[in-house]
């Protein structure tokens, strides 16, 4: 496996969100996510499962997944976040409701020359193709570049259309494995970023 050399964040780039308010177009804003918003994040979390994967994974699955036991998952997350390295961003709308999420991390397996990963997004289906989904990549990636993470990772079911949504990205696929959800044994790939610049100078 090879070793990624480091280099130095945003020499030449954009200012991140952090920095330009966010990015933020009329009607959407991203902000950091704290625990508090777990309940919110379950809710969209839970929500979109049942949407996304309505023709993947057994409707009596979605139908019976749980908005407090995902917020309770959530809670858990945030509270171990200082040793895991996890963080969580969230997207409101005007009115101030999250109608989505992502998360990001070190890279988790160690198998992969990849240093930082993109662990969930989420966005509810009334809001999606909006150009909300991209924002909240550019956000994680930001944040995994702001820790010195300067490659990207994710996991998403083959059977997913969101595979189309990073490859618009210029993700490529450098792997694969086999899971079980629901009791099923479905096939997961693995796309990567092997710098993020093209990530963080999208424009929003
Ligand atoms: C996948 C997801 C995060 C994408 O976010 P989004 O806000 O809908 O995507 P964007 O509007 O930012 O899309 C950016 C570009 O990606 C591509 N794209 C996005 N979704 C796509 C889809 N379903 N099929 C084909 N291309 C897609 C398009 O090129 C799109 O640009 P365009 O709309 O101008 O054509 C969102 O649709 C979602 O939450 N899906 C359900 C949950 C899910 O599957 N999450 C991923 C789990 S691994």
């Amino acid at each position: 496996m090879k070793k990624q050399t480091n280099f130095s964040p945003f020499p030449t780039l954009p200012l991140p969100p952090s920095l330009n308010n966010g990015g933020n177009q009329p009607g959407f804003s991203i902000r950091s996510a704290t625990i508090d918003d777990a309940p919110a994040i379950a809710r969209v979390n839970v929500d979109t499962w049942r949407t996304a994967y309505r023709n993947i994974i057994p409707a009596a699955f979605l139908a019976n997944l749980s908005y407090e036991a995902r917020a309770n998952n959530w809670r858990e997350i945030f509270l171990d976040a200082k040793n895991t390295g996890v963080f969580a961003c969230v997207a409101e709308n005007e009115s101030g409701k999250i109608i989505g999420f992502a998360a990001g991390c070190p890279e988790r397996t160690g198998k992969y020359d990849y240093r930082g990963e993109l662990s969930a997004i989420y966005i509810l289906e009334a809001y999606q193709r909006q150009g909300i989904g991209r924002k909240l990549v550019r956000e994680v990636a930001t944040k995994l570049a702001e820790s010195n993470l300067n490659s990207m990772l994710l996991w998403v079911l083959e059977d997913n259309s969101a595979c189309k949504f990073y490859e618009a990205l210029g993700g490529e696929i450098v792997g694969d494995r086999e899971t079980v959800r629901a009791g099923i044994l479905l096939k997961e790939l693995a796309y990567g970023w092997r710098e993020l610049s093209g990530v963080l100078s999208f424009e929003l």
